[in-house]
């Protein structure tokens, strides 16, 4: 068959929804104007673990426009089926206002719903909940490690035993917080006993989903919408107790209920990332040849269910290490319940990996890139496959071209500028992205336009602008001509909108599905004799700018509107899927990057300033460059925050978190972020998706920390293993 030309895939395009963001057009989950809505606002525990014993509700219900106020003593008892399909970690979810029970600080214990915010902000203050509390447990340190995950292969004791270079490190992460720019928000409604949702989620069909369990309703009885998230990292893949909680109050006072998480409130009410005491031992020969690493890693989760993450992979694939073995365990704790936060797993061993290795360097006496490839594998050793594409070497050789390594002196506290001490410091990163199934309809109408959906969600990568590259491509359309809209449960359903899946899995739903539609197009044409390309060979016929024509002979053709008004068709469509990747997987499939720092470190103070940041990727194919800038800089600002500024930190007193507001939890901003440039490989990668994406979201941020940790080492000669690198830990 002929190639379809591509005019849009790999163009620098701007967003297609951008002006709909900018002038305030596009509706986030709180903003939909639904006929009727009141407002709903969360009453959350005071304490950290317990019992409530009272809840003095009179002065709440009695002040102006407080409607209802609903709590254990007054909500219905709900089915909560079970469902762990939607994200939901193994375990008991949180049941909200179904006992008497305290798990953490800030869970629900009642919702105050009236006909104005101010209402029912006030009203809930005026709700009186009285405790029995007891000590809770938030301290990972503190706390007893459930049964281990465990990996092995060789024999790690015997391997460390014999390196003639041991490390014996112990890590320790601090507890994130994603805080999107959008809080947490849903609209409910119900229209009898259907249920109608406007939810920030970042999957839409598991909200949908565990919805449907939860109550206990049909699966055509409720639908979600959300076209647009402002911003999620990670904290919108799973339903949360709030929206449960949206969904009790419209159905008890039967009104259409608003309920928007407070900033506070979104630091108990959706997840974070885990905070980690991570031990590794890595033994080498002299040359720096992995022979043994031990991975003991700790990790909080709740009381009530167990999270879990990738944390365990890139210790098992990145290095080539005969002798390997790991722990992972879970610490529960009185807290909520962890999610994943961008890169997540990868990105906390990440840190830890990378800045031992950068440790072994300096302990052996050679280049930290000269040790990674040294052991850079031929294969992935835990998976015993093939890599589909693994290609950090250049990404190393490109990497320290562009960033000036040979500049870096690697005798650490050796470089000035005044009393700045500069160091420069860099690190690898994997991520293994998810490939999940999608679904996808495309329309294509008699006046040459089309229509795709699918009930992805967009949480700002640019989804609605590279899928409408895709399709506009498939299709042979103008981007103009193809409207791509995402964010209703009522689409074709697709798996979750992260893990750095979205382009392969729901891209390749969208390829298939326009690529039927363009071949019943074709088709059409050449077996009708009034076509210009009657009897030519299907293959032979590529559609551009919305006309069929002979590959090569680009007078030969015509439009699809001038087809389709021949045959009296109001529009041609197709269904298209993406079952996943190949089962069993005969490749390695995995996104890298080498990530460079320069940072100076005030020689007085101990303040850190990162001064400039590459990361060279190999995601595969780019669709849409320029958004794939906005992804890199975006994560490598994350990736900033982690290594220097953000730390949940919480009062083990009492489980509350001290710092639950954007002024006390530290979030780079502008002047925290330098020059930041992203290179990417040339190439594609097949394996299981048709595009030859390896998706982009989640590497970016894996390996930032370690390479800022190892600038900042480089720079002052002082190792903190301890996450956020604080002032105070380096004076
Ligand atoms: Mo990403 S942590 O799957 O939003």
């Amino acid at each position: 068959m002929s190639p379809q030309p591509q005019a849009a895939v790999g163009a620098p395009l701007s967003r297609v929804d951008g002006r709909l963001k900018v002038t305030g057009k596009a509706l986030y989950a709180a903003e939909h104007d639904v006929d009727g809505a009141v407002h709903a606002v969360i009453v959350d525990a005071s304490i950290g673990r317990g019992r409530i014993t009272s809840i003095g509700t009179r002065d709440a219900e009695k002040h102006p426009g407080v409607l209802r106020v609903i709590s254990h003593r007054n909500a219905p008892k709900l089915p909560y089926r079970d469902n762990s399909g939607s994200n939901n970690p193994p375990g008991r979810r949180l049941r909200v206002f179904q006992d008497d029970r305290v798990l953490f600080h800030g869970q629900p214990v009642a919702v105050v719903v009236a006909t104005t915010l101010e209402a029912a902000q006030h009203g809930a203050s005026l709700v009186e909940v009285e405790y029995d509390a007891e000590q809770p447990s938030t301290d990972l340190h503190e706390g007893k490690p459930g049964e281990p995950t465990a990996y092995a292969r060789g024999d790690a004791d015997a391997g460390l035993r014999d390196a003639t270079v041991r490390l014996d490190l112990t890590y320790e992460l601090a507890r994130n917080h994603h805080n999107p720019m959008e809080p947490h928000a849903t609209i409910a409604r119900w229209d009898g006993n259907k249920l109608t949702v406007w939810d920030k989620t970042q999957w839409v069909m598991g909200t949908h989903d565990e919805i449907a369990a939860v109550f206990d309703l049909p699966a055509d009885a409720v639908r979600v919408i959300n076209p647009f998230v402002g911003g999620g990292f990670g904290s919108g893949l799973r339903c949360w107790p709030h929206t449960i909680v949206a969904a009790i109050a419209a159905r008890e006072t039967k009104r259409p209920v608003k309920l928007v998480l407070s900033r506070r409130q979104m630091y108990f009410g959706t997840g974070f990332r885990p905070s980690y005491e991570y031990r590794l031992r890595l033994g080498s020969d002299r040359r720096g040849r992995l022979t043994a690493a031990i991975h003991d890693i700790d990790a909080e989760t709740s009381t009530y269910e167990t999270f879990t993450e990738g944390v365990m992979a890139p210790g098992q694939m990145l290095y080539s290490t005969p002798h390997v073995s790991q722990t992972y365990r879970q610490v529960p704790l009185d807290v909520n319940t962890p999610i994943w936060m961008r890169g997540p797993g990868f990105a906390s061993a990440s840190f830890v990996i990378e800045s031992a290795m950068d440790e072994l360097a300096h302990k052996i006496g050679i280049d930290p890139i000269e040790l990674r490839r040294r052991n850079e594998p031929s294969e992935d050793e835990a998976k015993n496959l093939p890599f589909s594409t693994r290609r950090l070497r250049e990404c190393y050789t490109i990497g320290a071209r562009e960033f000036g390594w040979n500049r870096r002196n690697p005798k650490p506290r050796s470089t000035r500028d005044g009393n700045w001490l500069i160091g420069l410091g860099m690190a690898a990163g994997v991520y293994d992205p998810g490939r999940f199934p999608a679904e996808a309809r495309a329309r294509l109408d008699a006046d040459g336009t089309a229509v795709v959906e699918t009930a992805t969600s967009d949480m700002g990568p640019g989804t609605y602008t590279s899928q409408t590259q895709i399709a506009a491509d498939a299709l042979g359309l103008t981007m103009r001509t193809v409207t791509f809209k995402l964010g209703d449960s009522l689409y074709p359903p697709t798996g979750p909108h992260g893990g750095s899946a979205t382009m392969a899995s729901v891209g390749s739903a969208v390829v298939d599905a326009c690529n039927q539609v363009r071949n019943q197009a074709i088709k059409l044409a050449v077996e009708d004799r009034e076509s210009p390309l009657y009897g030519v060979d299907a293959a032979d016929v590529v559609v551009r700018g919305g006309r069929l024509h002979v590959q090569g002979t680009p007078a030969r053709g015509e439009t699809y509107q001038r087809l389709l008004a021949r045959h009296n068709r109001s529009h041609l469509e197709a269904r298209g899927s993406y079952t996943g990747p190949p089962t069993p997987e005969r490749e390695s499939y995995a996104a890298y990057n080498a990530t460079f720092a320069e940072v100076a470190v005030d020689a007085t103070l101990g303040l850190v300033r990162v001064r400039r940041m590459l990361g060279v990727y190999d995601a595969g194919r780019i669709i849409s460059p320029k958004l794939a800038d906005s992804q890199a800089i975006g994560g490598i600002v994350g990736g900033i925050g982690t290594a220097l500024l953000e730390h949940t930190v919480t009062d083990h007193r009492d489980g509350r978190i001290v710092n639950a507001n954007l002024a006390d939890y530290l979030v780079p901003v502008n002047a925290d972020v330098p020059e930041v440039r992203a290179i990417y490989l040339d190439g594609e990668d097949n394996a299981g998706n048709a595009l030859g994406v390896k998706g982009l979201g989640e590497v970016v941020q894996v390996g930032v920390a370690a390479a800022i940790g190892n600038a900042v080492f480089n720079a002052t000669g002082r190792r903190i293993r301890e996450l956020p690198i604080t002032a105070e830990a380096l004076l």
